[in-house]
């Protein structure tokens, strides 16, 4: 158990259509070392959600932090992010790559951190430790997880490794319950996240407090 100031928080968003399938059942694995460790935890489901995409407008640039499109879930799950020490995208596998949702989240979600950088501040996905998870029924996750990833090594974010590429392998219902070895990765790389957000908050207490 952690014994920081503020309980450490992590939010997760899953790309799913489906609310309780596989994808869930893979971040609800990660959540269970989350709870052992009295981490806070959030899950948000953006895959039954209709998310525009980017409009290349630029306006994020002047607004900062906010996106000028107002009718979909990107300016709430940006202030979720803001309150968080780790982030977590969750998606099953869509032709290869993360499903369009969570395309259209990424874009967004990254445009509007990288308008916000300038000399003073390095965006609000800086130092804080993300992973990305995927499910597949065959092929295509490790490339799913490698998109997700470029969002967190552009933003200057923490990212850990586990014992394999984080993905589980399911097709129907929550068939990913029976991967084994991809429920253990999960289980390996929320224990990895864990100790990196408690290293980098007391860290920051140490230096705060100096
Ligand atoms: C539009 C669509 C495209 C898919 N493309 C792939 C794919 O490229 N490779 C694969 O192995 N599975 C593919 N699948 C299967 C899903 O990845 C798989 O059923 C997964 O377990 C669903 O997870 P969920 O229950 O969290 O939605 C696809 C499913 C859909 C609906």
């Amino acid at each position: 158990m952690h014994n920081l100031a503020r309980p450490l928080k992590v939010v997760a968003f899953n790309g799913s259509p489906h609310k309780k399938g596989n994808t869930y059942k893979l971040v609800q694995k990660m959540f269970e070392v989350f709870h052992s460790k009295g981490i806070k935890t959030e899950l948000v489901t953006i895959g039954n959600k209709t998310i525009s995409g980017c409009r290349d407008c630029g306006t994020c640039s002047k607004k900062k932090l906010e996106c000028v499109i107002k009718k979909d879930i990107i300016n709430s799950s940006i202030k979720k992010i803001l309150n968080a020490d780790g982030v977590i995208l969750a998606s099953p596998t869509h032709f290869a790559g993360p499903s369009g949702a969570m395309k259209c989240f990424i874009d967004r979600v990254g445009y509007v951190n990288h308008a916000s950088r300038d000399k003073d501040y390095n965006g609000f996905l800086y130092r804080k430790v993300c992973s990305s998870i995927a499910v597949h029924r065959r092929g295509g996750a490790t490339n799913a997880h490698s998109q997700m990833n470029y969002l967190w090594s552009i933003s200057g974010s923490i990212v850990p490794g586990s014992t394999y590429w984080n993905f589980g392998v399911g097709h129907r219902g929550v068939d990913v319950i029976t991967d084994e070895e991809g429920l253990a990765n999960m289980e390996n790389l929320a224990h990895q996240m864990s100790d990196l957000m408690i290293m980098i908050k007391e860290d920051k207490l140490k230096k705060e407090n100096k």
